[in-house]
């Protein structure tokens, strides 16, 4: 179960993608292709028609707080019940809603399960301080900080690492059967699941931070990273 985040990491070097989709083609019928991005289906879908992407199995979207069958973008609806009764992303909104410095992601942007807003390099205690504030109204909330940029809030234990972990045992998948590459902040919590991973060369240093015996770091960027961590960590075993 290959597992690997989009923009950045997929997306980048149209000749190394070209490059990964035919090593898709030519393993098809032994892999299973996940994408794990802060993308909905829709927008997905989108690159796949219009890029050298591969159709996938399933798409872990809007931060991992959606799971879609591909092609047909179907919802796993198992996947929001843990979580729906208590989250609700208007109470998040509200509670920030006096926060200056958080610029609100455009309506396209957000869903009843992912709240995302801008804020440019923004210190760990000036996010830490938006958490403590959610907290005190009883909201349990994930957050998630990406590109010096990006911040998402999410319902508690969801991420892009537990839904590969839900998808994983779904497919009756062992961890050490599954593998997943990123580049940025949103892709940190892949690697907390166990999963042996890629780190490809051109990430964000809040990734490049993560180390241990799984990890493992591409010297390469974009899809070259990814096919250089394929032959490492699975062609080679
Ligand atoms: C994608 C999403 C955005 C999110 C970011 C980081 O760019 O569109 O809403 O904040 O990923 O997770």
């Amino acid at each position: 179960m290959l597992v690997s985040d989009l923009d950045g990491t997929l997306l980048g070097d149209e000749e190394a993608l070209g490059k990964f989709a035919k090593w898709v083609a030519k393993n098809r019928s032994t892999v299973l292709l996940v994408y794990a991005t802060g993308r909905f289906f829709d927008s997905v879908a989108q690159v796949i028609r219009t890029t050298r992407l591969p159709e996938p199995d399933a798409v872990i979207g809007a931060v991992g707080t959606d799971i879609y069958d591909y092609p047909s973008g179907e919802i796993l609806k198992q996947w929001h019940e843990q979580v729906k009764d208590h989250w609700d992303p208007q109470v998040v909104r509200r509670v920030l809603r006096d926060e200056g410095a958080l610029e609100l992601q455009g309506e396209e942007f957000q869903s009843d399960f992912k709240v995302s807003y801008y804020i440019e390099n923004a210190t760990l205690r000036e996010i830490e301080a938006f958490k403590r504030r959610l907290q005190a109204a009883s909201v349990n909330a994930e957050m998630i900080y990406s590109s010096n940029r990006d911040l998402d809030f999410l319902p508690a234990g969801m991420n892009k690492g537990a839904a590969v972990a839900f998808l994983a045992s779904r497919w009756n998948i062992t961890p050490e059967n599954v593998l997943v590459a990123g580049d940025t902040g949103n892709d940190r919590a892949l690697f907390e699941q166990g999963f042996p991973g890629i780190v490809v060369a051109n990430a964000q240093p809040e990734l490049k931070a993560i180390t241990g015996p799984n990890v493992f770091r591409a010297q390469q960027s974009y899809a070259s990273g990814v096919m250089e961590g394929i032959q490492y960590c699975w062609e080679q075993r």
